[in-house]
């Protein structure tokens, strides 16, 4: 049984989830790999995959969506969980959430067991705004609420429901 995590992540916080999912999984003895969505040219191998976008402005980044259009035949061959990161702020993540723009159209396309909503962080030392425009650099950089607002219980419980997902279907070797 083989996972993929793959995940786009702008300035790292959804990347830490995707690697979070991934040694979750590991540990309940499924083999799982994170990689980024640019990183795989083909999903050959693959049981499962995870995908996960950080959310901007309600929507999911370029290279995760484009990455399910791409490879959408395969997808629909194999069970699949989507995520977004997103929520910032103690109110934002404590209020529910409207699900990125693109997930009525996975549903559609590829059939996913479920899509997550976990919160999110930013980190202004460490955010790399070098492929960001000028109005989304000086919005971000003074709007944003600072902090980590991860909930790393939450990731682990839904990784775990993976798990046991998958292990239930497994074919023993
Ligand atoms: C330009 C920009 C727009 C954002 N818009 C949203 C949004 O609409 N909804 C939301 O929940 N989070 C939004 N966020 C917050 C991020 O998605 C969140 O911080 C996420 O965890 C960042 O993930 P990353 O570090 O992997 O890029 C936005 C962040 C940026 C930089």
């Amino acid at each position: 049984m083989r996972v993929l995590v793959v995940h786009a992540s702008q300035f790292g916080a959804t990347k830490g989830i995707a690697e979070r999912i991934a040694e979750v999984l590991v540990r309940r003895g499924v083999r799982a790999e994170a990689y980024p969505v640019t990183e795989l040219s083909n999903l050959a191998g693959a049981n499962a995959v995870v995908i996960g976008s950080a959310v901007h402005a309600g929507h999911w980044l370029d290279d995760a969506t484009r990455f399910v259009y791409r490879h959408q035949d395969e997808l629909r061959q194999v069970p699949v969980w989507l995520f977004s990161s997103g929520p910032l702020g103690d109110r934002a993540v404590r209020s529910p959430q409207p699900d990125p723009k693109e997930v009525g159209a996975f549903r559609i396309l590829i059939s996913p067991r479920g899509h997550e909503v976990f919160a999110g962080a930013y980190d202004r030392e460490t955010a790399d705004f070098s492929h960001s425009g000028l109005i989304e650099r000086t919005v971000v950089s003074r709007m944003m609420p600072e902090g980590d607002w991860r909930d790393w219980e939450a990731t682990d419980r839904w990784a775990d429901e993976i798990a046991t997902a998958l292990l239930a279907t497994a074919v023993p070797a």
